[in-house]
């Protein structure tokens, strides 16, 4: 439980702040893996209003969290002490102007590739079936099928946890990596600048046609999962490796290495999170015993 929820008048002071309060509300709701226990949950629609939302919080010494799509996050069983603030998606969240898009950091993804798309720009028709929100996609540099979000992003609107205030970063003060990038954790970015090459709408079509049958052939799209669950050491594949080992189909509970793909795990029996770290331990032990490789989570965790 967050120190708010100990504090009278927290939801009449918020819904001032034009946030609404959801205290203890399961996260395994707001996750695609489906697991995860309670945090205070604090959704706002306006973005323009995160920063008086932050102070509310800071004043109250209570800490925050940011949850973003929930479709790359492992919440522990036993929940968060934090506050889990929520950006709610803008449904006017993409304002174009010539070959350049302002997007809202809440806005879907897989949305915003195909409103671009139709109106004939492109370059992202790899990220097309990658789940989760443009926010997500930006922190973590999202990727596939040789197309990264940074190849097309020119500036990013940011709160700046540590300054708290809204600074507008050019890409040239960002630094990107594979599935990483320099924003702090207590960076809320707000919305993002893409600048997209031009592109006949039936050539983004047909490209995006292909990664989706690439995606549907080689990963389980239907199950409940978080996507690929470890990072690829360089030049490898950490799926290839688990799949090398026969490790496909072992099972820790509910939680079950993808037959489809072996390095996404998935929900298939009501799984917990301990399931999946469990899972993700023995996952890690024989691949440093096979490979003296040492894997690095791709998916973000969350405990106290
Ligand atoms: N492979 C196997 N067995 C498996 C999985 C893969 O033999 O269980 C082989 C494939 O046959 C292929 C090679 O490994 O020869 C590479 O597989 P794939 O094309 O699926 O690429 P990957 O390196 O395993 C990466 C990203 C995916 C992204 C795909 C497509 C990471 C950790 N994974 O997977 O991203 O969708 O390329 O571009 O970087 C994610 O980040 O969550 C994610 C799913």
């Amino acid at each position: 439980m967050s120190i708010l929820s100990s504090q009278p008048g927290t939801a009449k002071e918020l819904a001032a702040l034009g946030a609404e309060w959801l205290p203890r509300e399961p996260l395994a709701r707001h996750t695609s893996l489906g697991v995860g226990g309670p945090a205070d949950v604090v959704r706002i629609r306006d973005a323009r209003r995160i920063g008086d939302l932050i102070a509310y919080i800071d004043d109250r010494g209570a800490k925050w969290r940011l949850l973003g799509g929930g479709t790359n996050l492992l919440v522990a069983d036993e929940g968060i002490d934090d506050v889990a603030i929520h950006l709610v998606r803008d449904p006017q969240g993409l304002k174009f102007e010539g070959g350049r898009v302002e997007v809202a950091t809440s806005s879907n993804l897989g949305t915003t590739v195909m409103e671009c798309g139709k109106r004939n720009l492109g370059g992202m028709e790899g990220l097309v079936g990658v789940p989760g929100s443009v926010g997500g996609a930006l922190h973590m540099n999202a990727g596939a099928y040789g197309t990264e979000i940074k190849d097309v992003v020119r500036a990013v609107t940011v709160y700046r946890g540590a300054a708290g205030r809204v600074e507008i970063l050019w890409t040239d003060k960002v630094h990107f990596e594979y599935r990483g990038s320099s924003f702090a954790p207590d960076d809320i970015l707000l919305s993002v600048t893409l600048e997209l090459p031009e592109k006949p709408y039936a050539e983004i079509l047909e490209r995006v046609k292909q990664c989706n049958q690439k995606r549907r052939a080689s990963q389980p799209i239907n199950e409940k999962s978080a996507g690929c669950i470890f990072k690829n050491p360089p030049g490898v594949s950490t799926g290839k490796m688990i799949d090398e080992l026969g490790l496909k189909g072992t099972r820790m509970g509910g939680a079950v290495v993808s037959e489809r793909h072996a390095n996404f795990l998935v929900n298939r029996y009501g799984a917990t999170a301990s399931d999946f770290v469990s899972l993700m331990d023995l996952i890690r032990e024989r691949i440093l015993k096979a490979y003296g490789v040492e894997l690095e989570e791709e998916v973000i965790v969350w405990k106290n």
